[in-house]
């Protein structure tokens, strides 16, 4: 499964790649809002940051020809290559921007999907990734993760290129569980990416290990 950070956050990105494999970062407007800086000085330092990495971008308009617009005009500003997605939410005007936005050469992430049926329409429209949000379709007493193990498997059943990224995730559990799924990939907070890859007991082993190790480790490197 592919990890993506699901922040805009400049400090967190840094110490994440500095030892996470993480392999693209992922943003909305929320998380934008939470920098408390426009996209105009986000967006520089992000796509410095990002590299190589996927960047998934989403787009604020509501009718399909300015989402269609907004998505280009993220393009030609900073530059991005294949590594950009637009990311683009499952409404009517969303889904008509699909097809349009894929025929100027950009990648879409079909985004903000709760149900099977919206996954499936945005991949048959043509995106490139669907973005079932897990927690906030536990929190509506719903099921995250059969949500997205059904998307998973419709989505081969039919032979469809999508690829399906997870979102939305309050629990490690929650992140274990849409592997188990066969998600694709997930996109996570800094603090459930931070919670998922550490335990104290490989803390407290880590101690043990070094305390024996006292006084015979004499080789020199
Ligand atoms: C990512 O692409 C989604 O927008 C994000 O994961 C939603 O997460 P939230 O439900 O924690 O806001």
């Amino acid at each position: 499964m592919i990890y993506l950070a699901d922040t805009a956050n400049i400090d967190e990105l840094k110490e994440l790649f500095s030892y996470f494999p993480i392999e693209g970062v992922t943003t909305n407007p929320t998380i934008i809002a939470m920098e408390k800086k426009p996209m105009s000085v986000i967006m520089p330092q992000l796509v410095d940051l990002v590299g190589e990495r996927m960047l998934h971008v989403q787009v604020i308009s509501n009718q399909a020809e300015d989402m269609v617009r907004e998505a280009i005009a993220y393009k030609d500003k900073y530059h991005l290559g294949d590594n950009y997605f637009a990311k683009i939410p499952v409404t009517k005007e969303g889904y008509k921007a699909m097809p349009l936005i894929k025929k100027e050469g950009i990648h879409v992430t079909a985004t903000a999907i709760f149900t099977q049926q919206q996954a499936l329409v945005a991949a048959k429209a043509g995106a490139d990734w669907v973005a079932p949000y897990v927690n906030r379709l536990d929190n509506i007493s719903s099921h995250g993760i059969e949500v997205v193990g059904n998307i998973v498997d419709n989505i081969e059943r039919y032979g469809l290129k999508t690829g399906v990224l997870a979102a939305s995730f309050k629990t490690v559990d929650q992140v274990h569980r849409v592997s188990m799924m066969g998600s694709q990939a997930a996109t996570i907070s800094f603090e459930i990416l931070e919670r998922l890859r550490s335990h104290p007991m490989t803390d407290m082993s880590v101690e043990w290990f070094e305390k024996d190790a006292k006084g015979l480790y004499d080789i020199e490197f």
